[in-house]
């Protein structure tokens, strides 16, 4: 429910004409956070359907857990708001609630009680939809955060510090409980955090942190003095209840700290934070912080490297710097008892190193040998895959109650150190160079080029958001159309974006799926970046699911998050991590087939990669607690997006990342899943979101298929949505191929434009791929 309160609230006249009531009705809902989604001219024909409804003191107006259907806002009067009993706001007259009733049934999450006389204004979603509203409705893509700042924020040596500061210090980081949510800070930890922490003088009016500054990289801790918290005054415009109660308004004093969020990722300030005083404070960066949190991941580096150098195939063959890469690049999976790791006569691609529990080694039916992982000893299995795709020349079947492995496949050890045949010709000492093999693209150099800058032709907006538009464009030699979307090279620079963008491009370029929105050509121009991308004019999955009203459709839900498991399929077997599920970056052709989009964020890894990014209702908890992470965040998210789509909205929804990171951390067994996700589907999201990566359905042994074999997709034919043979369950109106009636982008969610200045480092030269 949102629920918002005006900024002048003061109570209007009671005896009005008619038209005057309209306009003042028309005023209060230009207020209203939803309805600013709405084309202007629209907002008058729905103040006429407002209709005023008087309360009792001590009426409910709505009640907690029941379906909402209206609207309302509060002409005259004071209520109370009562979560669970407990009083925990008043509202005025001007404030308003329940605006989410206008689009779908969702259970209120509050009770408003009147506790005077109360008269309010009501539209009810019946009259809100006759108008054809929803349609109309401009909804902005929830951000990704992190990945940028490529340049490491300036560093000063660390300060002397008394024990007095020491223990200030240690008391702080205590006590922010923020920054508990995202690392476990042991008492090495916080000494570690301690001693590189340097001291600085602010003096007073100075603001350390500036509200959207794009700067953002350091933590600080208030020796002495005092900061004031505030935020600009167009936020809190039209901001729910919710999120006035929970900013983080008010003062810091000595002892207290601030600027967490930076420690996690980059991103621009939520707040400005200036000193009332002179004070002194404490400071650490981002990127000191990690390397804090990085030591544990050190550690497991060194253990695997131990059980790798304890393979004798390795020992021979590998050069110390060669194993320490094998060992960052391996992988963990999880067995229980009974469980095959693999069966003789099998295909493999995997080599695996035991390193908990026994196993027993099977062929021809009997048993050759039993294995088991001890202190100093980790006993390896399959090495043949990592040379030839021959059949396993036996099986091995798990014996212990769990059995957990480190494993490696061909692609991944060939990319990363080379052929093993080669290398174990060459020898650990020999000098032969053994070149690594490179990754195929599935990108035809020869298709480039083709289409010309200058051919294009632009029609119109289709969206906006993170660095900038897309536009519908039309090839004028052939009539061809596309999306062009284009990146403000000033603001790829300034957010210190360079080599995600260039990223982004190498990556769009290896897929070739049609469940993934491909890449015709790129374009490098003085001020922007173009990428020429496949065209989906059935709009933004997001969008049509909020105009549609289509949350909890199931064979909805099923036919996107099945598209989605082929789009992941692909992705992965390139060895590409995608890291922003979201319904924002789902797109639907014309025919309604739903395609991937927005590789932003999307990267090539072998073993685990360290920048935490994404959106934070997607964030999975390692992402969080920066351990590193792999593909296994991609399943997390999809169980998300499984939630999301049943339900209306994400499992860990909060008015702040904070508060998503904490929910996060709690994990998914203390989310409240509503009636329409309970049984099969609930079993699949639980199945996905597991705490534990290793533990995550497709993690483990059977991969993907363990998602297409779950009970909720029983009776779906993955082989007819392969095929794109399957009907689809929503078919967007699109009535020709200029056709942008399912977009509606709002140039308000556009980033600034950044004049560019050439830093000179080339980091663009090889973008386009034509003129
Ligand atoms: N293809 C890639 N991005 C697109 C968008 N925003 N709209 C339509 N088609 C697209």
């Amino acid at each position: 429910m949102g629920c918002g309160q005006s900024k002048e609230g003061g109570a209007p006249a009671t005896c009005e004409s008619k038209a005057n009531v309209d306009e003042q009705t028309y005023m209060f809902l230009c207020k209203v956070k939803l309805l600013k989604r709405l084309p202007k001219d629209e907002l008058p024909a729905l103040a006429k359907q407002a209709t005023e409804v008087e309360f009792k003191p001590g009426q409910s107006i709505i009640t907690q857990g029941e379906d909402g259907h209206d609207f309302f806002m509060i002409k005259k009067g004071t209520a109370d708001v009562e979560i669970n009993g407990k009083k925990v706001a008043s509202l005025k007259a001007g404030d308003y609630f329940g605006e989410n009733a206008l689009l779908r049934n969702e259970p209120r999450n509050a009770t408003i009680k009147a506790n005077s006389q109360v008269i309010t204004l009501k539209i009810t979603r019946q009259s809100f939809m006759s108008l054809g509203l929803q349609d109309k409705l401009e909804f902005a893509k929830r951000g990704a955060v992190g990945g940028g700042a490529a340049v490491q924020a300036e560093v000063k040596p660390p300060c002397a510090k008394s024990d007095g500061d020491i223990a200030l210090i240690k008391k702080a980081l205590q006590s922010n409980a923020n920054l508990n949510t995202i690392a476990n800070l042991d008492e090495g930890r916080m000494k570690a955090m301690c001693d590189v922490m340097w001291k600085e003088e602010v003096p007073q009016g100075t603001a350390l942190i500036k509200q959207n500054d794009l700067q953002a990289d350091y933590f600080y801790v208030v020796q002495s003095g005092s900061f004031a918290v505030s935020k600009a005054e167009d936020t809190k415009e039209g901001q729910s209840a919710e999120d006035a109660a929970t900013a983080q308004l008010g003062t810091v004093e000595a002892g207290g700290s601030f600027g967490e969020l930076a420690l996690l990722y980059f991103a621009p300030r939520a707040a400005t934070i200036t000193a009332t005083e002179k004070s002194v404070v404490f400071v650490t960066a981002r990127h000191q912080f990690k390397e804090i949190l990085l030591k544990a991941n050190e550690e497991e580096t060194k253990q695997n490297l131990n059980y790798v150098g304890r393979c004798e195939v390795f020992e021979a063959a590998l050069k110390d710097s060669e194993k320490k890469e094998l060992a960052m690049a391996m992988l963990e999976m999880t067995f229980s008892k009974d469980e095959t790791i693999f069966e003789q006569g099998e295909v493999g691609t995997q080599f695996f190193l035991l390193i908990e529990g026994s196993v027993n080694v099977i062929k021809d039916g009997k048993e050759v040998a039993s294995l088991k992982a001890t202190a100093d000893k980790a006993p390896y299995f399959g090495e043949k895959a990592l040379e030839n795709k021959e059949p396993r020349a036996a099986t091995v079947k798990v014996t212990s109650n769990t059995a957990r492995t480190l494993f490696v496949d061909q692609d991944t050890f060939e990319a990363v150190l080379g052929s093993l045949t080669e290398l174990v010709k060459r020898g650990k000492d020999g000098t032969t160079v053994v070149s690594k093999v490179p990754r195929k693209t599935a990108a035809d150099t020869k298709r480039f080029g083709v289409i010309k800058f200058k051919d294009l032709k632009k029609l119109g907006l289709l969206g906006c958001g993170g660095f900038g538009a897309v536009e519908l464009v039309e090839e004028t030699k052939n009539g061809n159309m596309y999306a062009l979307k284009q990146l403000s090279k000033g603001f790829v620079v300034k957010s210190g974006m360079q080599q995600s963008v260039m990223s982004e491009k190498n990556v769009q370029l290896m897929c070739d799926s049609p469940f993934v929105v491909k890449l015709y050509e790129n374009y490098n121009s003085p001020e922007h970046l173009y990428l020429l991308l496949e065209l989906a004019l059935g709009g933004e999955l997001y969008a049509t699911y909020n105009k549609r009203n289509m949350w909890g459709n199931e064979p909805c839900a099923k036919f996107y998050v099945a598209g989605t498991v082929f789009a992941f399929e692909h992705l992965h077997s390139k060895k590409i991590v995608f890291r922003d599920l979201k319904p924002e970056n789902l797109l639907l052709t014309d025919q309604g087939r739903v395609k991937l989009t927005d590789m932003g964020l999307a990267k090539v890894i072998f073993g685990k990669t360290y920048t935490t990014c994404g959106t934070p209702d997607y964030f999975a908890p390692e992402l969080i607690a920066s351990k590193g992470h792999g593909f296994a965040v991609d399943w997390w998210t999809l169980g998300v997006l499984t939630f999301e789509l049943m339900s209306g909205h994400p499992p860990f929804e909060s008015a702040t990342p904070m508060q998503i990171y904490a929910k996060v951390q709690k994990g998914i067994n203390t989310v409240t899943f509503p009636k329409k996700l309970k049984g099969d589907v609930e079993v699949m999201v639980k199945g996905l979101c597991h705490a534990n990566p290793t533990e995550r359905l497709p993690m483990k042994k059977g991969g993907i298929q363990n998602v297409k074999n779950q009970k909720w997709f029983s009776g779906f034919s993955w082989s007819d949505m392969e095929s794109l043979s399957m009907k689809v369950p929503y078919a967007p109106t699109v009535k020709s191929k200029k056709d942008m009636k399912n977009f509606s982008a709002n140039k308000e969610d556009m980033p600034p434009q950044v004049p560019y200045k050439d830093p000179k480092t080339g980091w663009d030269k090889d973008f386009a791929t034509s003129d």
